[in-house]
């Protein structure tokens, strides 16, 4: 039997890539004084007593050489904002040090600024591993910052953040921190949904003039090239509307509300006229869990589009954001749909992670929301 393997060499580099990091720019200087560094993702921590760390380099590196004569390296863990630096340390035969900006460490290893961390290290042995080299180092001294690190992924820069499914900020609990908290991963859903089905969506706020488009996420073909930020929605005539108000105290759609539905008798325009119809609507987007409006012209065109909105509810069964899909009236799947059934779970689930207790009958404005009901 054969020992080859059985993938390709590029198959290998995606399936390693699949593990994400961090970026270090791992630096030395040689006997010299001469200054060396390149971009490492291969760093990882070894040990805390001795305190251990290795990263790897490739035999065929132009700077091997000087890392396998230096006994001192040092590790900076590139913040967010440094893929330049990561660039710019990954190419070889340019002045990598030209017009950064240095601090020496121990021996005169330069230690770039504004990293997330530093590590300076002896090192402690060099084990040859295929085409590259492992490097040990004995850690020596060690410093960090408040800036969050970057992340290299499937090939790309990434970014850190915290995990929707994760555990909400400490100290969540004030109206504005559930509020950010809730906009933070409706727009990662928001991104999610897009995605998956292809179509516009928004995530709207309850502004000072009412539900508030604060994000965007244009499908393929979205439903306008103009998708404004900050687009103040009516709430008696517009899914996004309807699906807020049926989960906030009337106090706080009372004044809009009224001046609506003498406007939508006025106008003709298909929305409720009178307390009566409004109250069904609300009625419908509490039992069904979203809420849909007959086709309407989008904003600043004359494209007739159609849209289905469901509230996330905050711990108290109030809604904090909504997130709306739109798309061409012609062809929009609507709510009973693998689309409308996606966007009620992502509700539900949000609605989770933001402290509503489904069963708690928690909004004294509302009846008890049936947001799971996916069919
Ligand atoms: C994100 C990223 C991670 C990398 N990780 C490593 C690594 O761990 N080891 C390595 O030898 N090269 C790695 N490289 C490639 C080197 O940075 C690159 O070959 C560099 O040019 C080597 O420096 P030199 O040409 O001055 O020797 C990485 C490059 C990037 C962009």
């Amino acid at each position: 039997m054969s020992n080859e393997p059985r993938f390709d060499g590029k198959e290998l580099r995606r399936v390693l890539g699949a593990f994400v990091t961090g970026v270090t720019v791992v630096t030395t200087v040689d006997a010299e004084g001469r200054q060396w560094g390149l971009t490492a993702n291969s760093f990882s921590s070894v040990s805390l007593d001795p305190p251990l760390v290795l990263w790897s380099q490739s035999v065929r590196a132009p700077s091997h050489p000087a890392f396998s004569g230096a006994g001192r390296f040092a590790i900076n863990i590139l913040a967010e904002d440094q893929i330049e630096l990561s660039n710019r340390f990954a190419t070889s035969g340019i002045n990598k040090f030209e017009g950064v900006d240095i601090d020496a460490g121990e021996g005169g290893v330069p230690l770039l600024r504004g990293c997330s961390a530093w590590l300076e290290c002896t090192v402690e042995s060099k084990i040859p591993g295929g085409d590259h080299v492992i490097f040990v180092g004995e850690v020596r001294s060690v410093r960090r910052n408040e800036r969050r690190p970057l992340v290299f992924g499937g090939g790309q820069y990434l970014v850190a953040d915290a995990h929707d499914l994760g555990k909400p900020p400490p100290g969540l609990g004030s109206t504005v921190q559930s509020q950010l908290h809730a906009a933070r991963i409706g727009a990662r859903a928001m991104t999610r949904l897009s995605e998956d089905f292809n179509e516009t969506m928004a995530l709207s706020v309850w502004g000072n003039h009412g539900p508030t488009v604060t994000a965007w996420q244009p499908s393929k073909t979205p439903v306008s090239d103009s998708l404004p930020m900050g687009l103040a929605l009516r709430v008696t005539s517009t899914s996004t509307g309807l699906a807020m108000a049926a989960y906030l105290p009337p106090e706080a759609t009372r004044w809009l509300i009224d001046a609506e539905l003498d406007y939508n008798a006025a106008e003709q325009n298909g929305g409720p006229v009178d307390e009566e119809q409004l109250t069904r609507l609300l009625d419908e987007v509490r039992v069904q869990g979203i809420a849909t409006r007959p086709p309407g012209a989008f904003y600043g065109s004359e494209r007739l589009v159609n849209a289905i909105s469901v509230p996330v509810l905050d711990a108290s069964g109030c809604a904090v954001i909504a997130l709306t899909a739109i798309g061409d009236a012609n062809r929009f799947p609507g709510a009973r749909s693998p689309l409308g059934d996606a966007l009620r779970q992502t509700a539900a689930d949000l609605s989770l992670r933001l402290g509503f207790q489904p069963d708690a009958n928690a909004n004294p404005h509302a009846k008890k929301p049936d947001l799971a009901a996916a069919q």
